[in-house]
């Protein structure tokens, strides 16, 4: 890897539309804030970089359906959004907006240098016009039936029940969300930049990271999910895209440039600009040069964003800054993939989230535990799944019995046996040591162990593999638990003084280490271990290059004599109550938008979250016919089948009375789930279950493979 003099990290900046949830934190916040955390413990020179993205569809619309004015709706926000991270205690250099008078600027000179150097390309083309509220419509803005799910509610852009990605003319019957009218189609004109001449540059940028002679990155660097989208775009080859919108909320297009009226920037060519306009306000308010970290080859730029983003941050605003000139391009893009909550997909719409102002008000103080939780599970290679049960288990189990276990163990015997004061720490004792005996050999042995985890840790985050860095935080703790179980001080205080003031010495140092590597992930309880340990860490550039400069020389960070504090618990115990409630409030949402979703003749059920293949090969499906069939007696629901799948003859309970009856059915041909685990219900064992479709009516009617004339074909 290459060195680099600083680094400018940056944070997507979130559509100022709604609050954040924890697929927000999950996706591109708290990895950002571990890693320049990590870069300020090691002294490194860096900026974080976000604020929010104020334009677009997303804020008129909800503008719109609040009555309100988009600025309104920003402000109230953008107030929200700042306080939410702060609390979180995410470590942004600045947190900016879109909507000030600096990035207006900022972005309207980037138009202007683009289009003075003729790169656009003027286009008309035809666009869905709204003739009552006399203007062109945004994707967003019109609806209409979905033309592969026959959703009646999907938007021009998008269906978000089946999730397809759409053009507004793919729609069945669109209608204005102004007016309610049917839009029709009128020409207009925009600037385009035809990223088709910029297809070759960038592929060979992002597959070999070489340019105009000079290295820029390792692609084997970048994440492959991250790699695969981007050649999958470069190969479905790029298309012109307009920069520009017929819109009334966003940056206007320069006014002295002709044909400028009611035209604005296309919110995805003014948002990224926000990382530069964001960059100057901060190098103002603190004395640096903005230059230096956006045009400077010895500066590292990164961004962290979600994987709904990948395309804009490595082709587009790439393509943009090559356009303009004397920018540097990302060194990488370490996108996330998505956090699925309790089984299906987050949705704002759908209100199927953990809002995290809510989180803070109903779990106060918890920020820690929410960040342990969300890092455990960040979607890194892979969607992810949160659950409350996951949340609890992580909490009680990882966080209490490990880690603020030995944390208080270790405060609390060191007051018992010394006054809080760090005993002195022998070389010549023959302490047990977390692989087994040592003697006297203490420097090569349990430090130079620990700094090697260290610098695996260091290796992690610098990989963006906070998982796993993690990992090892906790494997640290749990090292610390058996140093003390081990020795056991509390029997062999009496009898071998000394060398129970080897065994505290080390297992406060281990403390310290803790304190100061869980600090990008849980930077709360990082500040009470300080406390605890009456040391600081807040100054936390080149906490950690200290510590581990110390450490290569054999020395210790806590010296004896030194006076720690009282105990005080870091962590509490999850009671199910409060998990129970947070589920509760889940249920009621979803019963909510079911009959919201009812009232409005859709009760189409939203898609499950991701399986793998593997997932999917488990299921054993086989054609089979129904030989025989009766009612199960006291039961109105269940009937009794016989079902032949070829090699045997099974037998079937299945909860279909009410719609079939028993005669009607022998013979049909279903398909049967054939290696479900057995279960009897009404004294009869069920062995397998027949595939049964329901639609939005409730009405059943049987799945079967309609050539298979045989029992027993596999369906894969
Ligand atoms: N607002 C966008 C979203 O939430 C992200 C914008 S990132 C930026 O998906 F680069 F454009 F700023
Ligand atoms: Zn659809």
């Amino acid at each position: 890897m290459r060195y680099f003099k600083r680094y400018m990290v940056t944070s997507a900046l979130p559509y100022a539309n709604g609050p954040l949830h924890i697929g927000h934190l999950a996706g591109a916040y708290l990895s950002a804030d571990i890693f320049v955390r990590y870069l300020r413990m090691m002294g490194k020179d860096v900026a974080f970089i976000c604020g929010s993205d104020e334009h677009g569809a997303a804020i008129t619309i909800k503008a719109l359906k609040e009555n309100v004015s988009p600025q309104e709706v920003v402000d109230q926000y953008h107030a929200l959004f700042e306080k939410t991270f702060q609390e979180m205690g995410i470590s942004f250099d600045i947190y900016h907006r879109t909507s000030s008078e600096l990035h207006h600027q900022t972005s309207q000179e980037f138009f202007n240098n683009l289009y003075q150097k003729g790169e656009f390309i003027e286009k008309e083309s035809e666009q869905y016009y709204d003739p009552k509220a006399q203007q062109f419509l945004a994707d967003r803005y019109i609806t209409g039936t979905c033309p592969k799910c026959s959703n009646p509610a999907a938007y021009g852009d998008q269906c978000e029940k089946c999730g397809s990605s759409l053009s507004p003319t793919d729609l069945i019957n669109p209608k204005s969300t102004l007016s309610g009218e049917k839009p029709v189609l009128k020409t207009t004109k925009h600037w385009y930049l035809p990223l088709d001449n910029y297809e070759s540059w960038l592929k060979k940028w992002i597959e070999t990271g070489d340019l105009d002679g000079k290295h820029l990155h390792d692609p084997e660097d970048w994440k492959n999910h991250v790699l695969g989208q981007c050649k999958s775009w470069l190969e479905g080859g790029l298309q012109p895209r307009a920069m520009t919108r017929d819109l009334e909320w966003g940056v206007d297009v320069p006014h002295h440039i002709p044909g400028h009226e009611g035209k604005k920037l296309y919110v995805w060519m003014d948002a990224p600009i926000g990382y530069i306009s964001a960059t100057k306000q901060w190098a103002k308010d603190k004395g640096k040069n903005w230059k230096k970290y956006w045009q400077d080859d010895d500066t590292s730029l990164i961004h962290f964003i979600g994987k709904d983003n990948i395309v804009f941050h490595c082709l587009i605003f790439p393509a943009i800054l090559k356009a303009h000139g004397g920018y540097i391009l990302p060194v990488n893009v370490p996108a996330n993939q998505f956090m699925n909550l309790e089984g299906n997909k987050i949705s704002t719409s759908r209100n199927w989230a953990v809002w995290v102002h809510e989180y803070l008000s109903e779990m106060p103080g918890k920020q820690d535990e929410l960040r342990y939780v969300l890092i455990k599970n960040m979607p890194e290679q892979k969607d992810s799944e949160f659950t409350w049960k996951g949340y609890q288990d992580a909490v009680n189990n990882e966080l209490v019995n490990n880690l603020a276990n030995f944390v208080n163990r270790v405060v609390v015997l060191t007051h018992k046996y010394y006054q809080g004061k760090i005993p002195k720490f022998d070389e010549d004792q023959d302490i047990i040591g977390v692989e087994g005996d040592l003697e006297s050999s203490f420097h090569e042995a349990e430090i130079l162990r620990l700094f090697d985890q260290m610098d695996e840790w260091c290796s992690y985050i610098k990989n963006y593999d906070f998982r796993g860095a993690l990992k090892i935080l906790m494997d640290i703790s749990s090292q610390g638990n058996q140093i003390l179980q081990f020795n056991e001080p509390w029997k062999t205080f009496k009898e071998d003084p000394e060398k129970v003031k080897t065994v505290m010495n080390l297992a406060a140092q281990y403390v310290y280490v803790i304190g100061v590597l869980c600090r990008p992930f849980m930077p709360f309880t990082s500040d009470k271990i300080a406390r605890l340990l009456n040391v600081s860490f807040e100054k936390e550039d080149k906490l950690l290059l200290n510590l581990m400069n110390k450490m290569s020389e054999g020395k210790l960070p806590l010296k004896s004599g030194h006076v720690i504090s009282q105990p005080e618990h870091i962590f509490s115990r999850i009671e199910d109550v409060a998990i129970q409630a947070q589920i509760d409030k889940l249920s009621k949402s979803l019963q909510a938008q079911q009959t919201q979703d009812a009232s409005a003749g859709q009760s189409l059920t939203p898609i499950k979250s991701s399986i793998s293949y593997e997932d999917f090969s488990k299921l054993d499906l086989r054609t089979g016919t129904i030989v025989s069939a009766e009612k199960i007696e006291k039961s109105d629901k269940l009937l009794k089948l016989t079902v032949d799948i070829g090699v045997e003859i099974r037998t079937v309970v299945s909860g279909i009375a009410q719609q079939f009856d028993a005669q009607n059915i022998i013979g049909k041909k279903v398909v049967l789930l054939a290696n479900l685990a057995p279960r009897t219900m009404r004294g009869v064992t069920s062995e397998g279950m027949i595939l049964m479709a329901e639609g939005t009516d409730q009405k059943l009617s049987f799945v079967y493979a309609e050539d298979a004339n045989s029992n027993g074909s596999t369906i894969q």
